[in-house]
Order: structure tokens, then sequence, then C-alpha cells
């Protein structure tokens, strides 16, 4: 079941090399090849996003989606644009609202930059969550790092005045560079706060966990420029 007013999709995943395919478990391949309502082209999303009145929540990274999932039955008011590029987690994601009819869900196979250069209304979202993005933790594949760069930028021109961005890594150089990059912005005013209770454990952090490593929350709010 789809929103009221949200265009269904045109199906299937589009054809870009930077989509990272991966090993599909039958239940995602299942997902993917239905005509889900669910995912949208990102032409169709300042449509979507004209139709749903309400506020708008970026889900950067969703990874599996289960937070995803969490979230969307814990804020149904809120409207949550879901993008990954990682071909079985979209997958799982469409299965989820799918089984679940979350109404409140829309999933976009895509690159968050081309996303927010070219399909998000100016100050259209009251906040975004990006959790765990890839650590890329070798010295040189730094620059790889999503939350760098003018990427804090990008975000904040998508952002209402006031709005939120929930960032959680459990790398500390990298909480370290993003922090310092969201204040070079002078677009974000933010800080580290304990993990809040209401986040989902997402699948990443478990593995970090038991891998020793804590999660390290930043909440920022987007300042006027
Ligand atoms: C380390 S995983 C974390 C997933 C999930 N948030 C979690 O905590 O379990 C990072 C996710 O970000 C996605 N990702 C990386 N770069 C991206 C980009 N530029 N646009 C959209 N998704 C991206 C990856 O495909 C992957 O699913």
């Amino acid at each position: 079941m789809a929103s009221a007013g949200i265009p269904s999709s045109r199906g299937g995943l589009p054809p870009t090399t930077k989509h990272r395919r991966g090993r599909v478990t039958p239940r995602q391949a299942r997902a993917l090849a239905a005509d889900s309502a669910f995912l949208l082209d990102p032409v169709d999303i300042p449509a979507a996003l004209l139709a749903w009145s309400g506020p708008v929540v970026l889900d950067i990274g969703f990874g599996t989606g289960d937070v995803v999932e969490s979230y969307a039955r814990a804020e149904p008011d809120r409207l949550i644009l879901a993008v990954d590029m990682h071909t079985p987690g979209i997958g799982d994601l469409l299965a989820r609202v799918g089984d679940a009819g979350l109404a409140n869900v829309i999933v976009v196979s895509a690159d968050v930059r081309d996303i927010l250069a070219s399909s998000i209304p100016r100050a259209r979202l009251c906040g975004v969550r990006s959790f765990f993005p890839d650590p890329w933790p070798k010295a040189r594949h730094h620059r790889r790092r999503l939350i760098r760069g003018d990427f804090p930028g990008m975000v904040a021109d998508a952002v209402e005045p006031g709005g939120f961005w929930h960032i959680a890594t459990d790398w500390p150089d990298y909480a370290d560079s993003l922090d310092e990059a969201m204040r070079a912005s002078g677009r974000w005013a933010g800080e580290r706060i304990p993990r809040p209770q209401t986040r989902p454990l997402t699948r990443y952090e478990s593995r970090g966990l038991r891998a020793g490593r804590e999660a390290i929350d930043s909440w920022w709010i987007r300042i006027r420029p």
C-alpha cells in the first residue's frame, strides 16, 4: 500500500554503476522483482514530497532497514525518505515496508549526494539520520568518507532552519573529523550526546559492539546561514 498521493514507482532499480550488488536472499529478490509502490525513482521524489504535507526525515545509508522500520512505526506522522545504494538492503527494506504496509516510507536506490543535489526541495526536511556511515578506516581511504568537505553544506540546504541531523559512528577519528566538517560548514551547531535509548540498535552497531567499539552519537541543529 502506498501513501495517498505518492506516485508509484517505475519498478526495478535504476541502471547505475554506483549500486552495490551483493548476495540477495530469496525474500529480498522477491521484493526487488515486484513492482513495489514503495520504491521511488529519484525523479519522482519532488512530487512525492509535495503530496506529503507533514514532516519528512531523510535516512542516509539504512543498511538492512530495520531501524527505518522501527522509526516508521514509532513516528507515523513523519515520512521517511530512505536512501541507500546497496541492493540487498533495498530488497530488505522493501520487503519490510511491504509486509507491514507502512505508508510513511519511501525507498530510493541512489547515491544520496545525487538526491541532495537534484531531488529534495530546499529546506523541505525536518531532519536527517546517518547511522554508522561507511567508516573507511584506512588513512588513504578517508577521502571516501561521506560526512566531510561540502557534504554538511549540501545536507543543510535540504533541512529547514532548526531541523536536526542525528549522526552515529563507532570510529573515534571519524567522529572527530565529522565534528570538524560540520562546524567548518557554518550551517550546523551541535554536540556529542549520550546514546539515546530511543535509537534502535543497528546491525552494524551490534557488530561493532562485539568487536569492542562503542557508538559515538552527535546531534546537530541546522542554524541559519
Ligand atoms: C556501514 S553501513 C551502515 C548501515 C546501517 N545504517 C547500520 O547501522 O546498520 C553504511 C551504509 O551506507 C550506505 N551508503 C554508503 N554511501 C552511500 C551514499 N553515498 N548514498 C547512499 N547510501 C550510502 C551503504 O550502502 C551501507 O548500506
